[in-house]
């Protein structure tokens, strides 16, 4: 079945823009993805959208659709009454570059910030032995696409800009969660202390953990559940913990 559905997008670039309406043919089974190459085929052919897969996995159709992030792939049109106006615009928390295309090297900075895996010394690569357990764990985070949908919707630095210098995001605490709670992981005994950077140096203190980015993954990641309050947990008994207190103290009066 085919019907007539009247959008709106948002077209301009960096210097301002606006939303601009069109009405679209929308056919049975289709995606936002599909109406907004429609519009590049019928109506708008300088309408620039970022994309690659169209199968929910590379995460670059990240946008928002009346108001929430969502990947422009895996929104179908059937979601939507047809009389409805469907309003797609560029994620809020990144810079515009055009219409629906935003610069989103904020979270590639935040990336960069996070000190990789450190090899136990005392294995070689092949003798790595981990409990099917804690496998398990990690592989939840690792299914993230990188979409940045999680990102956008953080409200720490959604309307916040000043927060992004000292905020990496919940992509990247979820990160040092991940590395924080790898049995492999020999950080600590190179002298990186995660829970310490994750506090002073990635911001997981800005978190509340509103679960708002776990609401919007669309890999379903229970982000906050299951990185970022254990995360916390962790820096908190770190802090109190009166041995790891002692220790502090008696380190930092030999240094
Ligand atoms: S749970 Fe934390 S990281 Fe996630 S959206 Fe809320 S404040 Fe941001
Ligand atoms: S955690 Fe989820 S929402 Fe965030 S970047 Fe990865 S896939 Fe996207
Ligand atoms: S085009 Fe790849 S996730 Fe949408």
């Amino acid at each position: 079945m085919t019907h007539t559905a009247h959008f709106k997008v948002w077209r301009g670039d960096a210097e301002g823009g606006g939303l601009a309406d069109y009405d679209i043919e929308v056919n049975e089974g289709e995606v936002v993805l599909d109406i907004i190459h429609r519009l590049q085929a019928t109506q708008a052919p300088d309408l620039a959208v970022r994309w690659n897969c169209k199968a929910g996995k590379c995460g670059s159709c990240s946008a928002e659709i009346n108001g929430r992030p969502r990947l422009l792939c895996m929104t179908r049109m059937s979601v939507f009454d047809p009389a409805e106006t469907v309003t797609v615009t560029p994620m809020r928390a990144f810079p515009v570059m055009r219409d629906l295309v935003t610069d989103v090297s904020f979270n590639y900075t935040k990336a960069r910030e996070v000190p990789a895996f450190v090899p136990p010394p005392e294995l070689e690569p092949g003798e790595y032995r981990m409990m099917q357990e804690d496998v398990g764990r990690s592989q939840e985070f690792r299914k993230c696409i990188e979409c940045f949908l999680c990102q956008d919707t953080c409200h720490v630095v959604r309307d916040h800009e000043e927060n992004k210098p000292a905020f990496a995001g919940p992509r990247f605490l979820m990160r040092v969660a991940e590395l924080d709670m790898h049995p492999l992981d020999a950080a600590a005994e190179s002298g990186l202390d995660r829970k310490r950077t994750a506090q002073e140096e990635h911001g997981l203190g800005y978190c509340n953990i509103t679960k708002c980015c776990t609401e919007v993954c669309p890999e379903n990641i229970k982000i906050t559940d299951n990185a970022l309050i254990p995360l916390k947990e962790r820096a908190a008994d770190r802090k109190y913990d009166p041995l790891v207190w002692l220790g502090n103290k008696i380190r930092r009066r030999g240094e």
